[in-house]
């Protein structure tokens, strides 16, 4: 008789994700909540708990404002809906870009406290380091380069990157310095489809691809946007479902219901027994 614990789903681990290089696509969508984990999980390989959650979730204008704490309970639940998908964690603006010992109290902090696989980390210049860091004491990350969300307020907007030769060069060269520090997939966030190609040739990791692209290992997209919670989805974004028309209609149609006191009718109220 085989015990439970040999029952339960075994999630997929960072090795698999890193070895399916040139392989099959590796399928990505961010997840936040427990139900929406749930019904992602048989379907992908890897859940991310993006910090996009501060902008779609909590409606911060950008990422800069998450917190660690944020992070953490968000992660919490998607670890409760899903069994069988790698989840990994994003590390919030401020968590990681300083000491090294800093940045691995964060992310240790983060896998103890919800059970992920691995965080993610924004790969721009000089995080190399900490990246080796996290990785030489048990902590898979992911990198993310291109178009990283979280220098807005430097670049003033998030706008497609690598158009210029030196951004090219630099994107390139983040994207080999995140791999050669052992992060076992690498973001590649909205360029051009030549840039994305240039990267999955020159790492020997997979790239997720975000608006770069089918020349990527895998794709990401924000789940909230592919099915169409959003007025307004980026360019590289397909619908997949007009969820927001959706939920516009059934809410009319229960305004209308109460308005009319069509509802609740006899079948959703409770009667109370004879005698
Ligand atoms: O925070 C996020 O959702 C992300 C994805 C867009 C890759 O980083």
């Amino acid at each position: 008789m085989s015990s439970h614990r040999e029952e339960a789903v075994r999630r997929i681990a960072a090795p698999e994700i890193a070895a399916r290089k040139g392989g099959q696509p590796i399928v990505c969508l961010t997840a936040y909540t427990a139900p929406m984990a749930e019904l992602l999980d048989a379907h992908c390989d890897l859940l991310l708990v993006g910090d996009s959650v501060g902008m779609v979730v909590h409606g911060l204008p950008n990422t800069v404002g998450v917190t660690l704490e944020m992070m953490i309970l968000h992660g919490q639940a998607v670890m409760r809906g899903s069994r069988r998908a790698m989840v990994v964690v994003d590390l919030p603006f401020g968590a990681y870009e300083g000491a090294p010992e800093a940045a691995h109290a964060n992310a240790a902090r983060v896998m103890k406290e919800t059970g992920c696989s691995a965080v993610k980390v924004e790969a721009g210049p000089a995080i190399a380091d900490n990246i080796a860091y996290l990785v030489q004491r048990g902590i898979p990350v992911m990198g993310h380069v291109g178009l990283r969300p979280q220098a807005v307020m430097v670049e003033g907007r998030f706008k497609a990157k690598g158009k210029a030769d030196h951004e090219r060069r630099r994107i390139l060269d983040e994207a080999r310095a995140a791999a050669e520090a052992g992060a076992f997939a690498v973001v590649v966030e909205g360029v051009a489809e030549g840039l994305a190609r240039e990267i999955t040739a020159a790492v020997d990791v997979p790239t997720i691809g975000i608006g770069a692209s089918a020349g990527c290992d895998g794709q990401i997209l924000v789940t909230d946007d592919m099915l169409g919670l959003f007025d307004w989805t980026p360019k590289f974004v397909r619908r997949y479902a007009d969820l927001r028309g959706e939920i516009g209609r059934a809410v009319a149609a229960y305004a209308d219901d109460v308005r009319e006191r069509k509802f609740p009718g006899p079948a959703e109220i409770y009667f109370a027994k004879a005698g």
